[in-house]
C-alpha cells in the first residue's frame, strides 16, 4: 500500500483523532470565530463559513491527509517523493515551513495572553473591576513586557511536549488535552444556556443576518476556514504523515471537520449569551475574549471559578494546535536535514522564540515599528495577515492542483477509500471537488482579495 514509513506513527486511532481534532480546534475557533461572527451578521458569518468547510475543507483537508499517508513523508519531502523531477512543487513545502514557523511564532503570543489572564483571573484581580479598568488592564499589559515573558513560557511548555516525539509527546499530550478542552467548552456551554440572555444570544448566532456581508467578510469566512481547520501549509498533511494505513481517510476527515465545526459554535453558545445578558455588544472584536468575557466574568457569581478555568480552556486549545504547527518544520529538518529529534525541537522552538518576542512587542515598545516594504503593518500584523491572507490560500490552491490535476488518481483513490467505510463512497466526489471546484473558488476569492 503506502510507502513504508521511516518514522514513528500514532499508536492508537484515539491519537489519530485527538491530535487532528486537537490542531484544528484552537484560538481560531474560540478567540476568533466569536468575534468574526460577531462584527459580520451573527448567522450570516456562520453559514458562509460552513459553506466553505464543506466546499473547501473537506476535499483540502482530504488531500492532505492523502498526501501525508502516502507517501509518509514531511511537507517537503512529500513533493520531491511524488513528482522527483519536478523541483516546483517543492514551493509548497517551503510555503508550509515558512507559514508555519510564522503562524507559530504570532500563536504563541496570544496563547501567552490567555497564559497572563489565566494567572490574573486565577489571583482573583478580574472580579470586580469595572469594565474602564480591564480595558486599561488590557492595554497596559501588551503594552509591556510581560507578553514577551508569557510568549516565551508558553514556548518552553510547547517544547516540553513536541520533544518527546510523536507518540509520547503529541499523541500522548493530544489524548489528554483534546477530551479536556470538548469537556469544558461543553461544561461552559451548558452554563451560558441557563443565563437570562440565551434566547438573544443564539437567536443572534443563528438568525443570519445577511446585510452584513460584503465582499471582504466571504474572504474572511473562507481564511477562518482554512486557519480554522489548520489547512494549507501541509499541517495535516505532517499528521497524516504519522497515520497508519488502517486509518480511514474520509472519515477521520469528516469527524474532524464535524468537531472543528461544532467547537466553533459552542464558543459562540458559550459568548453570546452571556454578552447580552450583561448588555455588551458583540461587535467588540478581537478583545471580546480579554475584555468582555473578564467585565461579565467580574459580575457573574462564581466568576472567581469560570475565569481562570475559561482561559484555562483556552490555554489547552492553543497548545494541541501549537503542537501541530511545530512539526511541520521539526518532520523536515528530522527526515530531510538529518537532524535528531531533539536539535529539530531547539531549532523551531528557538526560531519561534525570536520571531514571537519581535510580535509581542508590536502592540507595546515596537508598535511604532513598520518596515518601510510591509507599509503600515507592525511586525504582528504582518505575520498574521501574510501567513493567514496570502500563503494559506495560495499553498491550499497549490496543494488541490496538486492532488486533483497532478498526483496518480489510483493513489488518491485508493488513499481515501482503503481501508473502506461508508464514508468512502463519497471519493468521487471529493476528487470532482478537487479538480474543479476548490482551485477555482480559492483562485478567484484570492485575486479579489490581493
Ligand atoms: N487550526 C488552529 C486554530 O483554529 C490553528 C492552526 C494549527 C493552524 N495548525 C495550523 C492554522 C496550520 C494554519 C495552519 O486555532
Amino acid at each position: 500500500m503506502s510507502d513504508k514509513p521511516k518514522h514513528q506513527l500514532f499508536a492508537t486511532r484515539l491519537g489519530v483523532i485527538a491530535a487532528t481534532v486537537g490542531s484544528a480546534v484552537g484560538l481560531g475557533n474560540i478567540w476568533r470565530f466569536p468575534y468574526e461572527a460577531g462584527v459580520h451578521g451573527g448567522g450570516a458569518f456562520l453559514v458562509i463559513y460552513v459553506f466553505f468547510i464543506v466546499l473547501l475543507g473537506i476535499p483540502v483537508l482530504c488531500a492532505e491527509f492523502a498526501l501525508g499517508r502516502s507517501t509518509h513523508c514531511n511537507v517537503l519531502g512529500c513533493f520531491r517523493h511524488l513528482k522527483p523531477g519536478q523541483p516546483f512543487w517543492k514551493i509548497i513545502g517551503v510555503i508550509g515551513v515558512t507559514s508555519g514557523m510564522m503562524i507559530l511564532s504570532f500563536y504563541s503570543v496570544i496563547a501567552g495572553w490567555t497564559l497572563e489572564y489565566f494567572v490574573v483571573s486565577l489571583k482573583g484581580e478580574v472580579a470586580g473591576n469595572s469594565t474602564e479598568e480591564l480595558h486599561s488592564l488590557f492595554g497596559d499589559f501588551t503594552a509591556g513586557l510581560r507578553p514577551v515573558m508569557w510568549t516565551v513560557v508558553f514556548l518552553l511548555i510547547n517544547y516540553c511536549v513536541i520533544v518527546r516525539g510523536v507518540r509520547k509527546g503529541v499523541e500522548k499530550a493530544s489524548n489528554l488535552l483534546t477530551p479536556a478542552l470538548m469537556i469544558l467548552l461543553a461544561v461552559f456551554c451548558v452554563n451560558s444556556l441557563t443565563m437570562p440572555g440565551a434566547a438573544d444570544g443564539l437567536s443572534f448566532l443563528f438568525k443570519p443576518d445577511f446585510s452584513q456581508i460584503t465582499p471582504g467578510v466571504v474572504i474572511g469566512a473562507m481564511g477562518q476556514a482554512f486557519f480554522s481547520l489548520s489547512l494549507g501549509l501541509g499541517c495535516m498533511l505532517t499528521y497524516a504523515s504519522y497515520f497508519p494505513d488502517r486509518t480511514p481517510l474520509v472519515r477521520s476527515a469528516a469527524v474532524t471537520v464535524g468537531l472543528d465545526v461544532l467547537t466553533a459554535v459552542m464558543a459562540g453558545v458559550l459568548i453570546f449569551p452571556v454578552v447580552f445578558t450583561y448588555g455588551f455588544s458583540p461587535q467588540e472584536g478581537p478583545t471580546l475574549v480579554f475584555e468582555v468575557l473578564p467585565a461579565i466574568f467580574a459580575q457573574v457569581s462564581g466568576g472567581w471559578f469560570w475565569a481562570p478555568l475559561f482561559f484555562f480552556m483556552l490555554f489547552l486549545a492553543s497548545l494541541t494546535s501549537t503542537i501541530s504547527m511545530s512539526e511541520i518544520g521539526i518532520a523536515w529538518l528530522t527526515q530531510d536535514r538529518g537532524m535528531s529529534r531533539g536539535k529539530a525541537c531547539v531549532l523551531v522552538i528557538a526560531v519561534a522564540m525570536v520571531c514571537g518576542v519581535a510580535c509581542a512587542l508590536s502592540f507595546g515598545y515596537w508598535s511604532g515599528l513598520s518596515l518601510p516594504v510591509i507599509g503600515e503593518f507592525n511586525i504582528f500584523n504582518f505575520f498574521d495577515y501574510t501567513s493567514s491572507n496570502v500563503l494559506l490560500p495560495l499553498g491550499g490552491m497549490l496543494i488541490s492542483i496538486f492532488a486533483g490535476w497532478m498526483l496518480d488518481r489510483n493513489i488518491l483513490r485508493r488513499e481515501l477509500t482503503t481501508p473502506r467505510t461508508a464514508l468512502s463512497s463519497l471519493a468521487p466526489a471529493i476528487v470532482f471537488l478537487l479538480r474543479y471546484v476548490s482551485p477555482v473558488m480559492i483562485l478567484v476569492i484570492f485575486i479579489a482579495n490581493l
